[in-house]
């Protein structure tokens, strides 16, 4: 499962957390709270749908996987 941006050390529940706890619905308006998602991109789309869904952990998703850098 994938639970986390690895490269920042930081859990989709804790993103989740401030979210909540700003009140903040955007992906955008996250990115000014927390530093997440700058490294290898990976987890974004992660965060994407946890913000959609309200989930926090997510199966790999497809075009997530193998080591190539995914673009946005
Ligand atoms: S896992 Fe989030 S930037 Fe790499």
């Amino acid at each position: 499962m994938v639970t986390q941006c690895v490269c920042f050390h930081k859990t989709f529940a804790e993103l989740q957390g401030v979210m909540r706890h700003h009140e903040l619905t955007t992906f955008e308006e996250l990115k000014c709270h927390v530093r997440f998602g700058e490294n290898c991109t990976r987890c974004v789309p992660y965060v994407k749908k946890m913000i959609e869904t309200g989930n926090t952990a997510f199966e790999v998703f497809p075009e997530t996987q193998g080591n190539e850098r995914v673009s946005q």
